[in-house]
């Protein structure tokens, strides 16, 4: 299996990371926070509670996996959603089978999120756990969000990403913790060019 997990707090560069390790390896590459945000949405969508486990599994089952491209996912809305519904055990296991079959493409799949490398794909060859401080992590994304056309105020930039990190750390089931075998990468004194050099040094000898 040649498979390069990479997962991190939000808005850490993880996505942009894994990006370009699956431009550099001629991979294909999966980014399974789209999942959980298109669940989020669709619950949010039907007027339900994200951390309904009911009205989450019911938008999971619904979901077309095709179609992920086709919205957009970014806001803050969706990543709240997302950071409740992930925590639904049925969520989760309801998803699995696809970043599994996911991971399984030839010639490789670099799947970023927060359980790749504990959960979906605990034998990787190749994990990398990218992290940044909180301040880092919410210019960015605020920065991205504006680019993308978005209406952002920093400080709630800040509250959503310090919310999300906090649930997903304490949540039972797959919380997000580093594997033991990962490439730790804190990219808060890093530029983009740094950081992919520092994670393809790394795992260039693995694969
Ligand atoms: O990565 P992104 O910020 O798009 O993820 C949105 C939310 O989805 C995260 O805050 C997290 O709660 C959840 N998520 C997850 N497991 C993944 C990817 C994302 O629980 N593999």
């Amino acid at each position: 299996m040649t498979v390069i997990a990479i997962d991190g707090t939000a808005a850490s560069g993880k996505g942009t990371l894994a990006r370009r390790l699956a431009d550099a390896y001629g991979f294909d590459h999966l980014d399974t926070g789209l999942l959980y945000r298109a669940v989020g949405l669709a619950v949010l969508r039907a007027g339900g509670d994200p951390e309904d486990p009911i009205a989450g599994l019911a938008a999971v089952l619904a979901l077309d996996l095709g179609a992920l491209g086709d919205q957009d996912l970014r806001g803050d809305a969706a990543a709240q959603a997302a950071s409740r519904v992930s925590a639904i055990p049925g969520v989760r296991t309801a998803l699995l089978d696809f970043q599994r079959a996911f991971a399984g493409r030839k010639p490789g799949a670099v799947l970023d999120g927060r359980d790749i490398g504990t959960v979906i794909c605990p034998d990787a060859p190749a994990k990398v756990f990218v992290t940044a401080t909180l301040e880092t992590r919410a210019e960015r994304r605020w920065k991205e969000l504006l680019q993308r056309g978005h209406e952002a105020i920093y400080t709630e930039v800040f509250d959503d990403l310090r919310q999300r990190d906090e649930r997903d750390r304490r949540r039972a089931v797959a919380p997000l913790v580093p594997a033991s075998d990962a490439f730790l990468l804190d990219t808060s004194q890093l530029t983009a060019d740094q950081v992919f050099d520092q994670a393809l040094a790394f795992v260039s000898r693995r694969i």
